[in-house]
């Protein structure tokens, strides 16, 4: 006789009771105990098994999907990988379920593709599909939230590509949850990644995040997938930039840049042009070189500091670490004399994004610098530095690849440490040893 056991677990944090409580022990939130009545969960692992010599291992298909949309090509490490288990979220309405019609359309050209839409009906899909022209014999729809159906349908028909738009919408009689809930998520996770290692059928599942930014249902899919990517907006040129924050198949912080138009997502291959573009020759601008993921964008930091009337002046920074500023701005203080502590002073990152690490410590510099003696740094120049806290300029990584981006948009002039290994160029390197000589750029000071 099957014993059918009882406990509740917290919906936010997994904590487990026997008894049901108002308040989770385990994250203090209120009312998030789900009742779990475990019954073949309890039975999984009982069958008998098999173990096997690597020899007689079947070799894995290897096959990776190339979608021939070089920014999400890039972003998955070179294409969708069989058998591979993928996340992809972002906010309602940012453009998932388009991206991964555009991906699946394109992937059909050449391999089976099953689109389950448990979020919209399929003439909403077919509108859609419509619009992006993404009309395919290969490309199959069906807008039922059964996983059980979904996965039966899957394991007979076998296709290379499964996308489940979203995972949340679905439900599973597996467990006993409510559906909705992260009970229900796990399991449904749990079984498609099952689905996904043993018929070797690639799935991606788009899933909704938390307000705070995170995928809902804390760090469940996230463990549990292959890869985790992000779909953000950059509302100035409705840009959209995927992200890999977790990648088993390539490198993380990997970004993609696509543009929404009346006809789909169109990617941006030229960003760093779009950027430079954007940058003013003002007092106050920088431009730096920032390496995300495996390439270089070509980012402008933005100073601007001005007289205070307060007595304590004001430090707002966005896109890059607020105390990098103070302490650059406390180095140039301290071994310049200039005042910058009776300054306000605010900062940021161009185009939104964000920056860390010391490579653009010179830049930082530089742009509070020109923003104080009212003086725009030479036109098309960029700046590559680390500063220590004794004002010394001091060498960054990765230089060679850095320059060749920044030259191939027209930059003419490289701020470097003295001591920095510069393979030849065809730019004017202008080299410094601390940030007395950083004054040399300005006139009159
Ligand atoms: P959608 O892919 O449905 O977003 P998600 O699945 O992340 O919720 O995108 C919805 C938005 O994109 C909607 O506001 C309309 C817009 N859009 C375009 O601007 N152009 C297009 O070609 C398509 C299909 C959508
Ligand atoms: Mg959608």
């Amino acid at each position: 006789m099957t014993k059918i056991k009882t406990h509740f677990q917290c919906d936010n944090c997994n904590y487990n009771t026997v008894k049901w409580l108002g308040c989770c022990p385990g994250c203090k939130q209120w009312e998030t105990f789900q009742e779990i009545t475990e019954t073949k969960t309890a039975k999984r692992g009982l069958a008998s098994l098999d173990l096997v010599s690597i020899h007689s291992v079947p070799q894995s298909k290897n096959i990776t999907m190339v979608s021939n949309i070089p920014e999400w090509d890039r972003v998955l490490g070179g294409g969708i990988i069989a058998g591979s288990f993928l996340v992809l979220t972002g906010d309602p309405g940012i453009g998932k379920s388009t991206l991964l019609l555009q991906v699946s359309n394109n992937i059909a050209k050449k391999q089976k593709v099953f689109y389950f839409s448990s979020e919209e009906s399929l003439q909403q899909v077919k509108n859609r599909a419509e619009r992006l022209e993404c009309i395919n014999e290969n490309l199959l729809f069906s807008d039922t939230a059964n996983l059980e159906s979904i996965i039966a349908i899957a394991q007979k028909e076998k296709p290379d590509l499964l996308i489940i738009d979203s995972i949340q919408n679905c439900y599973t009689s597996q467990t006993q949850t409510v559906p909705g809930s992260i009970g229900q998520l796990r399991e449904s996770a749990f079984l498609l990644m099952r689905l996904a290692k043993e018929s070797d059928i690639a799935t991606i599942v788009s899933g909704h995040i938390t307000k705070e930014g995170n995928i809902a249902g804390p760090k469940t899919l996230e463990h549990i997938v292959d890869g985790v990517f992000y779909l953000q907006g950059e509302d100035r040129w409705q840009t959209r930039i995927l992200r890999s924050v977790k990648n088993r198949f390539g490198t993380i912080n990997e970004l993609g840049f696509f543009q929404m138009t009346q006809s789909g997502l169109q990617e941006m291959p030229n960003i760093n042009q779009h950027l430079i573009d954007q940058v003013s020759h003002s007092p106050g601008s920088v431009l730096v070189s920032f390496i995300e993921g495996s390439r270089p964008l070509l980012l402008e930091l933005q100073a601007l500091t001005i007289s205070s009337k307060l007595g304590i002046p004001q430090r707002v920074v966005s896109g890059i670490d607020h105390k990098q500023v103070v302490l650059l701005a406390a180095i140039l203080e301290k071994y310049l004399q200039i005042k910058l502590s009776t300054h306000d002073i605010f900062f940021k990152v161009g185009g939104g994004f964000k920056v860390k690490g010391s490579s653009t410590d010179l830049g930082i510099a530089l742009a509070l610098l020109s923003s104080y003696f009212q003086q725009p740094i030479p036109h098309k120049s960029i700046a590559l530095g680390e500063i220590s806290l004794t004002g010394h300029i001091k060498p960054i990584n990765q230089i060679g690849m850095h320059i060749k981006e920044a030259e191939k948009f027209g930059i003419k002039q490289i701020f470097v440490s003295k001591d920095q290994k510069i393979e030849k160029t065809k730019s004017s390197i202008k080299r410094f040893c601390n940030v007395y000589e950083l004054l040399s750029l300005f006139e009159n000071v």
